[in-house]
């Protein structure tokens, strides 16, 4: 079997299991998910949330004024997306390494939670799409675990492996950086949360 349709298969019977419960991380993440508003900026933009799950950080996005697309693999996760026709958002199901999206289509890609859960070939491949349908000069956001190197950064990162795939610990072992470099992107700006432990990124996409 391709390793698209190994991660698929692995991918959604994973997010089958916790997709009723996974409304849970929102109790650590509310500041996260406003940095990523925050980090769009207040003008109207056209913005493609990639894995957004069930979509609370593309909603609030929406909720800012911006025009949204959420993607993701897994129908179960987005069985829990919320419709609101007061929004302009859209959720389709799709694989973010090979999007139907046109080249430079987007203002801004984001990206929260996602890459740790995809093999690093797929994540990179992932950023590479982003990379592609965002405009010249567009931002790309991410927001992923940081290991800020402390002992309790390592127990923290160590519990949270209770309910992560299989691909998590080698994400947080390798870092963010390196995926980045890998898909030819360079970190714009870094900002830390919750006692360091979660990073957003900004990138500027100069093609
Ligand atoms: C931990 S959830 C993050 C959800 C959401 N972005 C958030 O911030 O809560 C990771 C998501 O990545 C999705 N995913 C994994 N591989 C994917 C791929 N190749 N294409 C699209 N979505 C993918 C999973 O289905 C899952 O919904």
């Amino acid at each position: 079997m391709d390793i698209n349709k190994e991660h698929s298969h692995y991918n959604n019977a994973h997010f089958k299991r916790l997709a009723p419960v996974y409304g849970f991380i929102e109790l650590f993440v509310k500041d996260v998910r406003k940095g990523v508003v925050q980090s769009i900026g207040k003008e109207p933009k056209r913005v493609l949330d990639v894995a957004c799950g069930p979509g609370v950080q593309t909603r609030a996005i929406a909720e800012a004024g911006h025009s949204v697309i959420g993607i993701d693999l897994s129908p179960d996760m987005l069985r829990y997306t919320k419709k609101d026709d007061r929004l302009n958002i859209q959720y389709l199901q799709q694989d973010a390494t090979s999007t139907n999206f046109s080249d430079s289509e987007f203002d801004v890609s984001t990206i929260s939670f996602g890459l740790h859960d995809m093999p690093e070939r797929i994540a990179i491949d992932v950023l590479k799409e982003m990379k592609r349908v965002t405009k010249p000069n567009g931002q790309i956001i991410i927001v992923e675990y940081n290991s800020s190197g402390s002992f309790l950064s390592w127990c923290f990162l160590r519990l949270s492996w209770f309910v992560e795939t299989k691909y998590y610990w080698h994400f947080v072992q390798t870092g963010l950086d390196s995926y980045l470099k890998a898909a030819g992107l360079a970190e714009r700006s870094k900002t830390t949360y919750l006692l360091g432990n979660l990073q957003l990124v900004q990138v500027i996409n100069t093609k």
